[in-house]
């Protein structure tokens, strides 16, 4: 028994043995050539029917999507793009498929719009696309442990459900085993009484285990968590999920410069190892994607193909530029002075919209930025105050066709400073006692940030719409299966 990767890497060592292979039609043309995947790779193996040994019955039962098992003789192929073939022995129709239902969904290969294809819950882990951004995902996923725990880190698991807004932005997906069929318990004040909740509170899922982490990272040194985050955020973009996955360090004892140069030094080791782990599916991705930017207009064409723009990614240093040189580039740009930008940039202290974030990578510097330095109002409560009393130590890393994959920061160690913080942004102090205790009890400064996986895929895969790299996508549209 082989899957079809392990067949086509052994191809020719393997010939005139009898091997099993097990998997899906993908082709069967002239009644003679079946094209059997089983998603071990993006490659097929390619089946020759043997007339004379099959039964015809058979036959007529194999369709495009039916599920086989083949026993057969491996021999070398006569024809091109492939190394060896299976003359088949022995066919075994493990589930049909009936081809007038498929007829009207996503195997028909001119009609496999991508958004088409998120309605056909499985049938899009059959597709070429797809599975192949699945095993690059995968990839990635392995190649993040990888570089972490070869670098001293300690995986740790934050809860998913929650007290703790960690982000402070209210985007949270409320939790309770209130029975919705009966009227709710009240307080005297008339708001819902969460004291009678299963968890006596109310609770949410995590947007971020970036403060827990904090807690773990207080006693193990340095940690990561890699898990599910939840944000109610009704953006309906090609960039933001409502469930995604986010990997976040977090260091005792580093300052904002090391946690620049972990961010950059991972993101490169992890592109690097997909690279190296995937390269037949990086392939067909980076056709697609130079494929796809040919039938753009002229000025929505990325200027690099797919692998020229990973390896760009690769062999430069990010440039790093605080907030305000990048504002003073903004405002200078013809972009802003012709009022281009939708959100005109009007000085120091507005937040940056991805239009302006994406012009200083794509058209200014050509390059992945490291901003730093943001003005306290518009970032978290956690961030570490500078000596200027304006901005905070916060880092968001920007990547092409992307924006924003990475946001971190230096954390606010000082008690007292925190405290002032925490009043400022209205936050309940009392809520957050067991965050407030890891500065009380040898605090330590510390930095940490959040890389959002389904970003570090798009980048990497080159797609377009976040929907497309992740298996289940929840989004205001997504969420029935
Ligand atoms: O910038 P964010 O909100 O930062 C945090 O949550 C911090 N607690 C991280 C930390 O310092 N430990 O989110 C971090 C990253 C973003 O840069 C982006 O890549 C991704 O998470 N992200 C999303 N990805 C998909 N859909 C969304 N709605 C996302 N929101 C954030
Ligand atoms: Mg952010």
């Amino acid at each position: 028994n082989f899957t079809v990767k392990e067949l086509l890497e052994k191809g020719k060592e393997l010939n005139l043995q009898e091997v099993t292979v097990q998997g899906w039609v993908r082709s069967f043309r002239s009644n003679r050539f079946i094209a059997i995947n089983d998603g071990s790779t993006i490659k097929n193996i390619q089946i020759v029917v043997d007339f004379e040994k099959l039964d015809a019955k058979i036959l007529k039962k194999i369709s495009t999507a039916a599920s086989l098992k083949v026993k057969g003789e491996v021999v070398e192929s006569q024809g091109a793009g492939q190394e060896i073939e299976i003359i088949a022995k022995e066919i075994e129709i493990l589930g049909e498929a009936n081809p007038d239902e498929l007829q009207s969904t996503i195997l028909q290969p001119k009609q496999h719009s991508l958004e088409k294809l998120r309605e056909q819950a499985h049938l899009r882990f059959r597709t070429n696309t797809f599975s192949a951004i699945m095993r690059v995902r995968n990839s990635l996923m392995f190649g993040i442990h990888k570089y972490f725990n070869e670098n001293g880190f300690v995986y740790i698991n934050t809860p998913i459900i929650t007290g703790s807004d960690a982000e402070g932005a209210g985007e949270m997906f409320s939790v309770t085993n209130f029975d919705l069929e009966k009227e709710l318990p009240r307080t005297e004040e008339g708001k819902v009484d969460f004291s009678q909740d299963f968890f006596g509170k109310q609770t949410n899922l995590t947007v971020s285990g970036q403060l827990e982490g904090e807690v773990a990272a207080m006693g193990l040194g340095k940690i990561y968590t890699f898990g599910p985050t939840f944000r109610a955020e009704n953006s309906n973009t090609a960039r933001h999920l409502a469930e995604f996955w986010m990997i976040e360090p977090e260091m005792a004892f580093y300052n904002l410069d090391m946690n620049m140069d972990l961010a950059e030094d991972m993101l490169k080791y992890v592109i690097r190892y997909a690279l190296d782990n995937c390269a037949d599916d990086m392939q067909f991705l980076a056709e697609r994607f130079d494929k796809e930017q040919t039938q753009k207009p002229q000025n929505e064409r990325s200027e690099l193909s797919l692998m020229e723009r990973l390896d760009y990614v690769l062999n430069n240093k990010f440039v790093r530029l605080s907030y305000t040189e990048a504002i003073e580039i903004l405002q200078k740009s013809k972009q802003n002075q012709k009022k281009k930008f939708q959100y005109p940039i009007e000085g120091w202290g507005t937040d940056l919209q991805s239009e302006h974030e994406r012009y200083l990578v794509e058209k200014h510097f050509k390059t992945p930025v490291i901003l730093f330095d943001y003005p306290a109002e518009i970032k978290a409560f956690y961030m570490r105050m500078n000596e200027d009393g304006k901005t905070v130590r916060a880092m968001d890393i920007l990547f092409p066709g992307i924006g924003e994959i990475i946001g971190g920061s230096q954390r606010e160690e000082r008690l007292d400073v925190l405290d002032e913080k925490i009043e400022k942004f209205g936050i309940e102090k009392e809520e957050l006692w067991w965050y407030r205790d890891t500065r009380k009890f040898g605090t330590v400064p510390h930095s940490g940030f959040g890389l959002g996986l389904e970003r570090l895929v798009l980048f990497v895969t080159g797609m377009g719409n976040i929907r497309d790299v992740i298996p289940f996508p929840r989004t205001p549209k997504n969420a029935e299966f």
